[in-house]
């Protein structure tokens, strides 16, 4: 299949690409840079032998997508493109409705020109909001407390409207839990801008000596050690939940599918786990909360077992022993 991959140099997409590319499809970026750098592309096709068409711009741009739709006589997107510092979306709130909200009406009118109905989606578990009961369903009712969570959304709403309206579809929006780890080759994983707000580049900073300590937002949630559960996804997982989903979409449907292992791990079980694949220690302080954290949260994943024939298959030691590959062969990240 020829796939437009929006956002594709990112650290999901980039991923994505290699899986795809690895399954014999055709992959065309769709990307800006905002938050990504080109070297990632290079780094797909050394690890696959293969390389990727690259159009450079901007989701917003619905003439430049056609374009791109047309010439690469694309039959699918994969859409990553977006923001997604939960802070920032706070203190930016229209940048992020402008890029996630008003890029994605682009793509898909861009989609609709074209005859392009086959979509998969970057959605996330935020979208669930403060937990009403775990493990996390996709019955669960949805909710935000800021403008990137409710970005997801009204996209995730757009996406239902544009299937009551149109069911002859194939939409899959994939909710993310919390994505880490890298390519077993060392060769591409996250590169965050600046310091990083997600806790494993963080720990992976500290651990290759490039920041002195983690502090750790909260000692005292009701759970097992006091510190924050997150269900930890490996993001070579993820990537291949990506591959089912395309695959499985043969009739018309707008599906909604948790990708989580349904496991949870505390903060202090990732600190644990990555002073164990590194080597190198890494210090911490309890802080205060970070304000609009929540204690718990962590998959039910059946659906996808059952609809995308997906289960996640790394562990947490794969994870911190893939991420610290990567950082500490790149420890500049592809800037290097
Ligand atoms: C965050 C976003 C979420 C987004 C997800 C994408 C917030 C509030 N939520 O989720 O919307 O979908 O990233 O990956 O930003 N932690 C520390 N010290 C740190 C960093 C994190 O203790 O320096 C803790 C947090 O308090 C939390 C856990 O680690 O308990 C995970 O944090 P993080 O990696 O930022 O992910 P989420 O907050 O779950």
């Amino acid at each position: 299949m020829n796939i437009l991959v929006t956002g594709g140099a990112g650290y999901i997409g980039s991923h994505t690409c290699v899986e795809l590319l690895n399954a014999g499809h055709r992959v065309v970026v769709f990307d800006n840079f905002c938050n990504s750098h080109p070297e990632s592309l290079k780094r797909v096709a050394t690890i696959t032998g293969k390389s990727v068409d690259l159009v450079e711009g901007d989701i917003r741009n619905g003439h430049q997508i056609e374009q791109a739709l047309r010439d690469f006589k694309c039959e699918a997107v994969i859409h990553f493109a977006g923001l997604k510092a939960v802070g920032e979306s706070v203190q930016l709130p229209l940048k992020y409705y402008d890029n996630n909200v008003v890029g994605t009406v682009r793509l898909l009118e861009a989609m609709q020109a074209t005859g392009v109905k086959t979509l998969v989606f970057s959605s996330s578990a935020t979208v669930y909001g403060d937990p009403q009961y775990l493990p996390l369903n996709e019955e669960h009712p949805l909710s935000a407390s800021n403008a990137y969570g409710r970005s997801k959304i009204m996209i995730e709403d757009m996406l239902r409207d544009l299937f009551r309206a149109q069911p002859d579809w194939k939409i899959s929006l994939l909710r993310y839990f919390n994505p880490v780890g890298a390519h077993a080759s060392g060769l591409i994983g996250e590169d965050p801008d600046g310091i990083p707000n997600n806790l494993m580049p963080f720990v992976a900073q500290v651990a290759v000596g490039k920041r002195d300590q983690l502090n750790i937002w909260g000692g005292d949630y009701a759970t097992p050690d006091g510190t924050g559960v997150r269900d930890f996804i490996h993001v070579v997982d993820l990537a291949h939940g990506h591959l089912k989903a395309l695959e499985q979409m043969q009739q018309a449907q707008c599906l909604a599918v948790n990708l989580g292992t349904g496991i949870g791990y505390s903060v202090l079980d990732v600190v644990k786990a990555y002073e164990k694949a590194s080597g190198k220690p890494v210090p911490y302080v309890i802080a205060a909360r970070r304000p609009g954290d929540i204690a718990s949260c962590y998959a039910e994943p059946a659906l996808a077992a059952s609809r995308l024939n997906w289960t996640a298959k790394l562990g947490l030691d794969d994870m911190c022993a893939d991420s610290w590959r990567w950082q500490s062969q790149n420890p500049n990240g592809f800037k290097a």
